[in-house]
Order: C-alpha cells, then structure tokens, then sequence
C-alpha cells in the first residue's frame, strides 16, 4: 500500500547564538501514523517542531503540508493549516473551565461575534468523549490532573480538527497507567488519519506505539527506523553514537546516621513517617503518583509546613522552618518540576548555579567571579550540561539540559543530605547513565541521597535501602536484597 504523505520538512536549519541547533533536517509523516521523534537533551527535537509550528523562524528549508508549502507565523496560524502543537509545558489557562480553553482562539461564534457558550460546551462534550475523558466541559481546568489536562490538550488540537498533532514529551508527567491511556488515545486518532509526531525519552514507549522512529544527534538526522525491525539497542546507539554501559551500585557501608526523621506529619496528607539515612546511603522512595512522596519530602525541607515531627541532623535536632533552614542545615532538594522551583530561566546557566552558594562566594565583601565562573564551568563539564557557554541564560537551554543545571546548583552547595525527586524525568538515555553514576559518586563521597522515582527500575539500580510510601504513609522497608518491582508495587498499593 502506498501511503500517503501528510508533511514533509526539506533541509531545515535553524541557529542560535553560539549553536547550531539544526542542520539540514529532513522530516517525513506519512497520514494516519506516529513518527517517534527522539534524541539526546539538546538533539534540536522541540526547536524542529517550534519551527513547523511558527514558534521560531528557520533560517533554511522547506515545509510541504499537504502538497502545499506553508510557513506558520505562529502557532495559531499552524493550528488553522492543521497542526497543532501539545508543550513539555502545557499552554492552557488554568481559571477557565475545559469548554472555554478547547475553544480558545478558536471560538464558535453566533451573529456579532459572541462567544457561544453553549455551543462549545456541547462540542467539548463531543469532544472530551472521543478522547475518554469523564468529566464535564464546565470544569476548571486547574482542577484537573496533570494527565486529565494533557488530555484536554489533546481534545484542543481536535476541535481545530488538526490533521497532525505533536506531542512533545507528553507522558514526562504521566503515571503509567495514564501514559496507557494516553496512547490508547493516540491509537484512536492513527485510525481515524490523524498523524502525530511523538517525542519522548522513554524509548519503551516509542516500541509500544510508534510506527516509525527518526533519530536526531546534534542538530542533524541521523537515521530512520522501523519499529517493526529494530531494537532499543540499535536506537540507544544511533542517538548517542555508542554504547551506554550500566554500571551496577557499589554499596557504600557506614553506620553514621546523617538524618533522621521521626514522626513527621502534615495532616491531613503526611502521617507519621519515621525514617533514618547514613552517610553514603541511597534510599529509594517507592509509590504511586500521588502517593505523597513529594509532600513529604516538601515537608522535611521546611518547603511545606510540617504539622509535627522532629528532624536530628547528625544527632542534633534541627528547627526547620523553610528552605532556608534546610540549606543551612545542609539540605538539598532538586524539586521535580523544574520549570516553576528550581531556576530563574531568565538567568545566565552560572547565576542559577551559583545562586544557593552565593554566601560562600564573597572575598572580602565581594563576590568573587572567578570562584563562581570556575565552580558553573566545572559543574557544567561534570554533567555534561550542553550549553554554548556558562553565560547563556537557562531559558534557551533543551528542557533536560535545564533539569541538569538544577542538579547542578544544589550540588554546588556540596549538601549532606540530597533529596533528588524525580531526577532523570526528561532526561535522555545517555544522560540518565551519566546521572545514575553521579548519585553513585555521590554517596561514595559520603553524601546520604533520598531518590524518588517513578521508574522501579532506577530505583532498584540505584538503592540501598527502599520505602514504599501509600497514602502518605511508609508501608514497607525493603533492603535492597528484598526488593523487586512486585513486591514494592503490592505495598504501593496498600
Ligand atoms: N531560544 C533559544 N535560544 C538559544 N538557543 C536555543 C534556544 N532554544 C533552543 N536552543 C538550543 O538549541 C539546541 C536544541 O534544543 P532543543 O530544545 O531543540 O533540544 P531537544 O532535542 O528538544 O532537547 P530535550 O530533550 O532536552 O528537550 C540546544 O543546544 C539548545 O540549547
Ligand atoms: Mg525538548
């Protein structure tokens, strides 16, 4: 069968200052499939797409949709010639119900150009059921899950009956059962010809929906594959032209407890957790998306208010009262979102690194730049972060490279006690080994790491110890001898 192309992108290119982010791209989406997208963090994946979606101007090429050649001024102007774009960071207005942001900018109108209300909310409910979400038009949208938004996301591109839709890095935020749904959802649209480009680190996820893979490494494509006919392997090394090695965890022993927690409370979601870590530990925290994991840890860090419970630093208790306290007792949380905790994306890569350390950083009341520039180019080079200069500011920086620069400042800080939530979300496979090693490195100078993660896998890899948290509670410890995914999940569950 001879299939039928919906786009196709002739030999794009696209600089920034100081990087050329692609070049000479060639881009194919036939109608009716998925085209995983995928590379390393920094490969040109978001800055392609920006571009067939009017977001950024390319400096060479061609895009040919449907025959026609076409230039999208902006992403509402690629929405009218049928693409529509879903954001790492999502683009709908949190104070307006579901109907409304379906509809925004795109408005069913009756006579005089009034906002048909009712229209669009019989339409949203069409839609919201074509997608499978049950839940009524007229709810806000900051009331929803992230995946429930992400879904309203997806029933926005739609309403504006989009023949291709792009989604990038859409299940970062997803549980699995939700990612599940996401791509039983996608499926639904291939049938019906729809086309969707889909980008994601996890390349599980490229196997169980893609059709098609292309690859990029810096800036360039490097090949196209069949998901048919390869493996992850094959795919592993074509991204990162080699082979990413996984070196198991050395077990650091000591029997210095550097933290303490007991009784910690935060009613009415955190209830009574008691935990210790020593020096040098990894200590995996297990649980479902919403488990409490990070509200826990969000207590401890004095980033929420705890409602009971003490804190003993190296034995001494500690008053922690925000995170200001916690930094000072030696403290560092890297939070899992990093568009809205961590980093000031206006500021240059040393600044966002520097910042927490700020107070070491004076020689005789002043700051001392040089210590500062020399402390952000050895992070950046230890990370690997891709960046054309420390000076760039974090915005223009690919989204897993920023969660690498958060990583980055906290560990300027040189902490005792590390809490890392979610660190490889977003983060491409040969980076993901480059930071399993580092938390490797980490305990072995003597640092006590708290891991949460989603993936079981990375938290067996990586932990000595494991808690499975379910409701705010610890319903298990296991050593790391004891634990595998089942039996963490049958806890997780509890
Ligand atoms: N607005 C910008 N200004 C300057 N440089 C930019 C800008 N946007 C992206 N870049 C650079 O272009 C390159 C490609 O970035 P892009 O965001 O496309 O990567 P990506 O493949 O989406 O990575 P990730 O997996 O981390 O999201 C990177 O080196 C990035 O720093
Ligand atoms: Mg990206």
């Amino acid at each position: 069968m001879e299939q039928e192309l919906l786009l196709k992108m002739e030999k794009i290119s696209k600089a920034f200052p100081g990087v050329q982010a692609l070049s000479e791209v060639d881009l194919e989406v036939y109608k009716g499939e998925i085209l995983a997208l995928v590379g390393e963090n920094g490969a040109g994946k978001s800055t392609l797409m920006k571009i067939l979606t009017g977001v950024f101007k390319k400096d060479e090429g061609k895009i040919i949709f449907k025959g026609k050649e076409i230039e999208a001024r902006n992403p509402h102007h690629a929405r009218q010639l049928g693409i529509s774009m879903i954001y790492q960071e999502f683009s709908l207005v949190p104070n307006l119900d579901i109907a409304t942001n379906i509809f925004l900018g795109n408005e069913p109108t009756r006579k005089f150009d009034i906002f048909d209300y009712e229209r669009a909310k019989t339409e949203a409910e069409r839609l919201l059921k074509m997608v499978g979400l049950g839940v009524s038009p007229d709810v806000l949208v900051e009331d929803l899950t992230v995946a429930q938004q992400q879904i309203v996301e997806v029933a926005k591109a739609l309403a504006s009956e989009s023949e291709l839709i792009i989604m990038d890095e859409p299940t970062s935020a997803l549980s699995k059962e939700e990612s599940e749904r996401l791509f039983g959802i996608m499926k639904k649209l291939k049938e019906e010809g729809i086309s969707i480009i889909f980008i994601t680190h996890r390349l599980e996820e490229v196997f169980a929906v893609a059709d098609r893979i292309v690859v990029l490494r810096d800036g360039r494509r490097v090949g196209e594959l069949s998901c048919e006919e390869t493996r992850i392997s094959e795919v592993i090394r074509l991204m990162v032209g080699r082979d990413v090695r996984v070196v198991p965890r050395v077990e650091v022993s000591s029997d210095d407890v550097v933290l303490e927690v007991r009784n910690l409370s935060r009613l009415p979601m955190i209830k009574d957790v008691s935990f210790s870590l020593k020096k040098g530990e990894v200590l995996g925290i297990a649980g479902l998306v919403g488990a409490g994991r990070t509200e826990i840890m969000r207590a401890l860090f004095g980033a929420d208010l705890k409602t009971s419970g003490e804190i003993f630093i190296e034995g001494e208790k500690v008053e922690i009262q925000s995170p200001n306290d916690a930094v000072k007792m030696g403290i560092g949380l890297v939070p899992e979102d990093r568009k809205f905790q961590g980093l000031i994306l206006i500021m240059a890569v040393y600044e966002n690194i520097s910042l927490p350390s700020l107070p070491f950083m004076f020689s005789n009341g002043i700051i001392n730049f040089e210590k500062e520039y020399s402390l952000a180019e050895s992070l950046v080079e230890r990370l690997s972060i891709r960046t054309p200069s420390i000076f760039q500011a974090v915005n223009n920086l690919s989204g897993g490279n920023q969660q690498k620069v958060v990583l980055a400042k906290w560990l300027a800080l040189k902490p005792k006690v590390l809490i890392l939530d979610e660190p490889t979300r977003g983060i491409d496979v040969g980076s993901k080994a480059e930071i399993h090693h580092l938390i490797d490195e980490l305990a072995k100078e003597g640092i006590g790491v708290i891991l949460i993660s989603s993936e079981l896998p990375e938290i067996l890899a990586l932990s000595d110890r494991i808690l499975v948290i379910s409701k705010g509670r610890i319903t298990k410890e296991l050593k790391r001898e004891e634990a595998d995914q089942e039996t963490i999940m049958q806890y997780a569950i509890i």
